[in-house]
């Protein structure tokens, strides 16, 4: 992760997500556009092998399709629009929403895989870095991994730069998950992401090998003393999904390492950030 003085580094939650439909090409140019440090994004497998950027089990939220990621093809998820359902929910009346086919970023508003946000991050033309979370659980646990250290090799990304810090981090909610990662990949940093504060991690250790915390943002809100504790012991803070400037402050007043929202520019803005 690249250092920046005394500031946390400001990630893109499933792309600039407050303006485009998450995890959609448009969504990840705009991020990178609007100045965004690094990409978050989830993956899942479908039923032939790609890893695709979809945070839900199934596509019924996000697209005008319905089943689950991991029993579909890559050609079924391709047929579907996964931009209208956000500008039918942003309308504030049902029928001013336009159909995105429309919309200037209509194009880019199909399934997005892994691979093609990897060439857009290649070709970003500045350094963007990249918060990859595996989703469990999932019919293709163990696989997911595997697949996803064997991209980022063809992509070069499956280890630190000679000089410099790993472009990319992976983040679980599963420890079993970055286990898998961390025993192929020992130098691609990890990333634990919690809910609520499980007792056996109070103490501010996370599990073996792992150097990232992933705290949401209720975690820091009630628990801020837990966030001292996971720093004295050496750990990195990364929140999530911090969408409100108070929430923004807190972070900052806190000494998190990086904040992960649905507004990049207006958290980039509030930090004083080009
Ligand atoms: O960045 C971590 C955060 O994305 C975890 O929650 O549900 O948005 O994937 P979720
Ligand atoms: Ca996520």
């Amino acid at each position: 992760m690249r250092p920046f003085a005394g500031v946390p580094q400001v990630v893109a939650h499933r792309g600039a997500s407050d303006d485009a439909p998450e995890h959609t090409l448009a969504a990840y140019k705009k991020a990178i556009e609007d100045g965004a440090d690094a990409l978050e994004c989830d993956v899942r497998l479908t039923a032939d092998g790609h890893l695709v950027c979809v945070h839900d089990r199934r596509v019924n939220r996000t697209s005008n399709g319905r089943g689950a990621v991991s029993t579909l093809e890559l050609a079924d998820l391709a047929a579907l629009d996964f931009g209208s359902w956000k500008l039918r929910a942003d309308a504030e009346e049902p029928a001013e929403a336009p159909d995105w086919t429309e919309h200037p970023d209509g194009a880019d508003t199909s399934v997005l895989t892994l691979e093609r946000l990897l060439e857009l991050v290649a070709d970003a033309g500045r350094p963007v870095e990249l918060a990859i979370e595996t989703k469990h659980p999932t019919r293709w646990a163990g696989q997911v991994e595997e697949r996803l250290l064997h991209l980022l090799k063809r992509f070069g990304l499956d280890a630190p730069p000679a000089e410099g810090p790993s472009q990319v981090r992976i983040m679980s909610f599963s420890a079993r998950s970055l286990h898998r990662v961390r025993a192929a990949a020992p130098t691609i940093p990890t990333v634990y992401l919690m809910q609520f504060v499980s007792p056996r991690l109070r103490d501010g250790r996370l599990p073996r090998g792992v150097g990232i915390a992933g705290p949401g943002i209720r975690i820091v809100r009630n628990h801020p003393a837990y966030i001292e504790k996971l720093k004295r012991a050496g750990n990195q803070v990364h929140v999530w999904t911090v969408n409100e400037p108070e929430d923004v402050e807190l972070c900052v007043d806190l000494g998190v390492d990086a904040i992960i929202t649905n507004r990049p520019r207006a958290v980039l803005d509030q930090l004083g950030r080009p």
